[in-house]
């Protein structure tokens, strides 16, 4: 496998299965996130016969992730398809909970819809509890996020928040990070640039053209990386002048991890 001086691999087929991961346990029925088709959408636990499409398994973790919900305080709300379950199973289940910071215009706005009050996280001092989702999760608990493009918001509020409940359906699990292309939010001026810096790096930087974030910036999605250190390369790409944010969230990891699987919601912690 080609390593580049920085540690950054590229992938030429390896899996995050490989052995020198070492994370059998935490692997147990490695898969890797289904590519959009049909078939993809069913989650199939291999061996027991059960089958769950990915919906009904973020459905599940969504409603599991109400257990860690504080009654009064506010709540740190993350953003994406399996955030939106959230939303909709806490709508439902009617608990005391007025306030909430947000990661995206997108869950304000669902939120707002179910009456849930969205603060700016500068008028907060304890936030006890942010829940998320994630693209890749490893047994670290480090994660690749934004999928959704909130990476940076995601990222300024798991800072401030005390305990990071990760939710994820079982395809996000994986041994080694780097098979989802890694999101990079940029300065728009600065997008040629990054994208040349991240190539030196030993990655295919892709402009997510038409995507602009909530901060008026754009995404570059680096391909082709494989990420045996998570938080030495979190902080490299960090150092690269015009990036805002990588999708990384390796220095802060979650600290729970709700997993959506075919028997059930697993709980594991750090
Ligand atoms: C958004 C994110 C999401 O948490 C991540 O993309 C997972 O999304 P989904 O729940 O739709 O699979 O980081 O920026």
């Amino acid at each position: 496998m080609a390593t580049s001086p920085l540690g950054l691999r590229l992938l030429q087929g390896a899996a995050p299965s490989d052995p020198a991961t070492g994370v059998d346990a935490f692997l147990a029925g490695d898969r890797f996130r289904p590519p959009a088709n049909i078939a993809a959408e069913r989650a199939d636990d291999g061996w027991r016969g059960a089958v769950k499409t990915q919906q009904e398994l973020k459905r599940e973790v969504a409603a599991a992730a109400l257990r860690f919900v504080q009654p009064g305080k506010v709540l740190g709300v993350g953003t994406g398809s399996t955030v939106d379950l959230f939303i909709d199973a806490l709508a439902a289940a009617k608990l005391d909970v007025t306030k909430a910071v947000s990661s995206s215009e997108r869950s304000t706005a669902k939120l707002a819809a179910i009456g849930v009050e969205v603060l700016d996280l500068n008028d907060v001092e304890d936030l006890p509890v942010y829940i998320d989702g994630a693209d890749e999760i490893d047994p670290g608990f480090h994660m690749i996020k934004g999928g959704g493009a909130a990476l940076t918001r995601e990222k300024i509020i798991a800072a401030v928040a005390t305990t990071f409940v990760c939710i994820a359906d079982a395809s996000k699990r994986v041994g080694m990070l780097g098979r989802f292309p890694l999101p990079v939010e940029v300065i728009p001026m600065a997008r040629a640039h990054v994208a040349r810096e991240l190539v030196r790096l030993g990655g295919q930087p892709l402009w997510r053209e038409g995507t602009v974030t909530d901060n008026g910036n754009v995404v570059l999605d680096v391909h082709g990386l494989s990420i045996p250190d998570p938080v030495a390369t979190e902080a490299r790409i960090d150092r690269i002048v015009g990036v805002v944010t990588n999708g990384l969230f390796a220095t802060r990891g979650a600290d729970v991890l709700l997993l959506g699987e075919s028997d059930g919601v697993r709980e594991l912690r750090r």
